[in-house]
């Protein structure tokens, strides 16, 4: 039989799994000698047991209330001098939707009056009765806390809780077991024992409540956990104004400044600190209030700042003059203080480098480089609602997506205010530079299109009132007009009437090359400079133009990893394309692709000037030639109006024809190059003869779409034929983004040089869903069904897409040794992704240019963990 049962002097930090996050620190700081009520915890192992078989550890259980009772010379619950316990959940991760915390466990009519006598305070006792009917009503026998709530703000009749009487408490509990009675058809539990049982039952079936159960599929911890639960010997911070209960950081989880940071209520229990029934003073105060128990608490706070060699959170109680610690754990902080505080602990000598890089996240860093709103702005708040997408963003107000359109056109910055959007608000969205919904949540349309483009969004703004057909949005009495102007801020989830200040983040500012010396700055800076150390991948950009590879370089990339070339046939280029397509014979074709050639060598000039030498992964075009093309409806109406010139007519023909069912899987990539003679072999030479005139230019040259490795020979052998005739040198390799081509790749590699992930394409081909028709049409209810926690194109699906990946890669290096492998697809810059591909083996990430710290520094952490 394994031990189900630890006690509290048992245990140790390191033994979350078995005894969850609040079982392992109190056990641990029990053993560090710090004031901790005696206790015991029941084991996650003992909850998945009783999951099984709905059995209970009761021997073992027994056996620890019995040293418990031994240690604290009272027994549960006794009439005459009553051992009282809380029952506190505590799973390896904390979870909303989990039972919490019962107090005061082992109060009855009878051992009221045993508490009365020994504490010498008839409301006191009352007062711990009434809050365990109410703590266990509400969790244990799952009653709506709200008719317990009323009682009390009927009884208090606008007095506060500080004035109610021992003779208030005890008509409050008269009044609490009729409302058990009511609403259970039962009595309260008075026996100790089975108050105790109820509550341990009660804490390993919310495990399995519905909210809980669905917050573990979305965060993907594993349903078979379980959870711990503790039982601790209750101390009272209700015993009078000597007493009273706190919370407090170890420093400062704003800015990781040390300091005394924290609440403290004289007079209360528990979750009154939080519950905000009175209010709470500055943890300061106590040292007037209570110097003794106050120094001591200071002690403690660095004790185990030294211990836990992080920032803590902590609560404590005191009675009657004595401090007691009832809870620690690494505190949760700001992304800003995360930084400050990791090089802070490694001034101070309490960790080194390593763990310090550990220590912070790339989604740290990415949220530290949103711009966001000045800090003393001064403007009020006109509402509120959901943070949905980080920025700040500040426009004028349009109600429709066509506005958005048409504004932005004009260069006008807009944000677009809806009720909810749909899929018909994209091209709005896209237009726009923030987005405000007055309904749905942080998974509704609005939400996850705008989270996936990286457009700042505020959702679910209930107080909005939006009439889009009018044009205005109401908030009360203030109306917003569209074209007046707004501020929104995804951080927040505030929305502000008038121009907020935007100020530029300090940390793109130093990534740019100005640094300010200011302290988040400088942590930054020893941060990357150390991950850049440690990290064995590379990190490339996606970039196509000069401007957006120079800023790559600014920011660390040592390449590009993918260029595409198809916005170079955009604008005024449009003409020769459309020449290409409406090419009737072989001369008129080459007359299109020769008129080409100069514009896209120019391109590739400006790209390996901008890189100086480092390498250039250009990809030969993808899209289907259509795309190119006019509107299909727009020429149909130009030609059936009789408004339509020849090319027009030919055009239209040339539409009709070309129209395809689902593009994506349609003509394109390679199989253009294989169809359209002379289209890649311009490319090619534009490269080729672009790379011989700079110096030290170092193309690779990337095939798309490739399934069969007959596709990428055929391409290949024209491929080198014309780079020995412009005598430069450039590696050949493809894109791996149809899953043929992840489980061929064994004969891929033969005759590819590199491979690069193009994880987009390969997860949608790989799920056989079309990333723009799904993310607004389903995903949010995806999401909130928990089939995905996360979309697969912001983080990479490791489970089917990643194994592809692994097959490839395995198989890749085996035909090929030395092949280098990248990844190019979004998924480069998600933290979670890039960590993946450390661990396969992968060469380099290549990601947007703003992603390209955020790549470095996961590239670094995952050469560490
Ligand atoms: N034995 C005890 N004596 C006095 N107060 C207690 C005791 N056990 C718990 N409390 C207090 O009751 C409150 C709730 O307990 P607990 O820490 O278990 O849950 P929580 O703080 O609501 O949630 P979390 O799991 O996030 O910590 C806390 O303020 C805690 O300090
Ligand atoms: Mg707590």
């Amino acid at each position: 039989m394994p031990k189900l049962v630890y006690d509290f002097t048992e245990g140790n930090k390191d033994l979350k799994d078995l005894l969850g996050g609040k079982g392992a620190n109190l056990a641990e700081m029990t053993n560090l000698g710090l004031p901790v009520p005696p206790g015991f915890t029941i084991t996650s192992e003992a909850c998945r047991a009783y999951m099984d078989d709905g059995s209970v550890p009761a021997e073992e259980i027994g056996t620890h209330l019995e040293k418990l009772e031994a240690a604290m010379g009272k027994k549960l619950g006794d009439p005459d001098d009553p051992l009282l316990v809380s029952v506190r959940s505590g799973a390896k991760f904390s979870m909303p939707g989990m039972m919490e915390t019962v107090l005061n466990i082992g109060l009855n009519d009878r051992s009221v009056q045993g508490l009365v006598r020994q504490a010498g305070d008839e409301r006191f006792a009352w007062d711990s009765y009434r809050r365990l009917i109410q703590m266990f009503g509400k969790t244990v026998m799952d009653i709506d806390g709200d008719l317990f709530e009323q009682a009390i703000d009927e009884l208090k009749d606008g007095r506060t809780d500080l004035d109610l009487t021992a003779a208030d408490f005890r008509s409050l509990v008269g009044t609490y077991k009729e409302i058990v009675r009511r609403e259970k058809g039962r009595d309260f539990p008075e026996d100790p024992k089975e108050q105790m049982e109820l509550a341990i039952k009660a804490v390993f079936d919310s495990w399995n409540a519905p909210r809980a159960i669905l917050y573990r599929r979305q965060e993907r911890i594993p349903s078979d956990l379980g959870t711990a639960v503790n039982v601790v010997a209750m101390v009272f911070g209700n015993l009078g104004m000597d007493s009273g209960t706190g919370v407090a950081f170890t420093r400062d989880p704003a800015t990781g400044h040390q300091g005394v940071y924290g609440d403290y209520l004289q007079n209360a229990q528990g979750e009154d600190v939080v519950a905000g029934i009175r209010n709470t003073v500055p943890l300061q105060d106590l040292q007037e209030i209570d110097p003794h128990s106050y120094a001591e608490l200071m002690e403690i706070m660095a004790k185990l700042e030294g211990h836990y060699r992080d920032l803590c959170d902590i609560e404590f109680t005191i009675e009657r003059g004595k401090l007691w610690m009832l809870q620690t754990r690494v505190g949760k902080r700001t992304a800003g203080a995360a930084f400050c505080i990791a090089t802070q602990l490694v001034e101070e000598g309490l960790i080194d480098l390593d763990e310090a890089v550990r220590r912070v996240t790339g989604d740290q860093l990415a949220q530290l480089m949103f711009p966001r709103f000045a800090d003393d702005h001064g403007n009020t708040v006109l509402t509120r609602g959901m943070n949905a997408s980080p920025g700040a963003a500040v426009g004028r107000a349009v109600f429709s997506s066509a506005r958005a359109a048409e504004l932005a056109a004009q260069g006008q910055d807009v944000i677009l205010v809806r009720r909810e959007t749909t899929p018909d608000d994209l091209a709005g969205m896209i237009a726009a530079r923030g987005v405000l919904t007055s309904r749905g949540g942080k998974t509704s349309h609005a939400a996850v299109v705008a989270r996936g483009m990286g457009k700042t969004c505020v959702c679910g703004a209930e107080e909005i009132e939006v009439d889009a057909k009018a044009g205005r949005f109401t908030v009360g009495d203030v109306v917003v007009e569209e074209g007046d102007v707004i501020s929104i801020d995804g951080g927040t989830g505030c929305v502000y009437l008038g121009e907020v200040p935007v100020v530029a983040s300090p940390v793109v500012e130093y990534f740019e090359g100005n640094p300010s010396g200011d302290e988040l700055v400088r942590a930054v800076d020893t941060i990357m400079r150390h991950a850049d150390g440690r990290r064995r991948l590379d990190v490339r950009a996606n970039a196509d133009t000069p401007d957006d590879a120079a800023r790559a370089r600014r920011f660390g990339a040592s390449g590009i990893g993918l260029c595409r070339t198809e916005h170079m046939f955009l604008g005024d280029r449009r003409v020769l394309i459309e020449d290409l397509i409406l090419a009737e014979t072989a001369e008129e074709r080459q007359a299109a692709l020769d008129a080409l050639e100069p514009l896209q060598k120019a391109d590739f000039a400006g790209l390996f000037a901008a890189m100086n030498g480092l390498p250039v992964t250009i990809r030969l075009i993808d899209p289907p030639l259509h795309e190119f093309l006019p509107d299909i409806i727009d020429l149909s109406v130009k030609v059936a109006t009789g408004k339509g010139t020849k090319k027009d007519r030919r055009l239209l023909e040339a539409v009709q024809r070309l129209h395809e069912q689902n593009p994506m899987l349609g003509l394109r990539g390679v199989r253009l190059g294989l169809v359209v003679p002379g289209l890649f072999a311009m490319q090619v030479r534009a490269i080729a003869e672009a790379a011989k005139a700079a110096e030290g230019a170092r193309p690779e040259i990337m095939i798309p779409l490739v399934g069969a490795v007959q596709e990428l020979e055929s391409v290949r052998e024209e491929a080198r034929q014309i780079l020995a005739e412009v005598g430069v040198e450039a590696l050949i390799g493809t894109m791996i983004e149809v899953p043929r081509a992840a489980l061929t790749a064994g004969q891929i590699a033969e005759a590819a040089e590199f491979f690069s992930f193009g994880t987009n394409d390969l997860t949608q081909m790989t799920w056989g869903f079309s990333r723009d028709d799904v993310e607004s049409a389903f995903f949010g209810t995806y999401l909130d069904k928990g089939i995905f926690g996360v979309s697969p194109f912001e983080s990479l699906d490791r489970d089917g897409v990643g194994r592809l990946m692994k097959v490839a890669v395995v198989e890749g290096r085996k035909a090929r040794p030395g092949l280098k492998l990248g990844i190019c697809g979004e998924h480069g810059g998600d933290p979670a992704s890039v960590r993946f591909c450390h661990e396969i083996g992968l060469d380099y990430v290549s990601c947007s240019p703003f992603r390209v710290p955020v790549a470095r520094l996961e590239a670094g952490r995952a050469a560490l963990l």
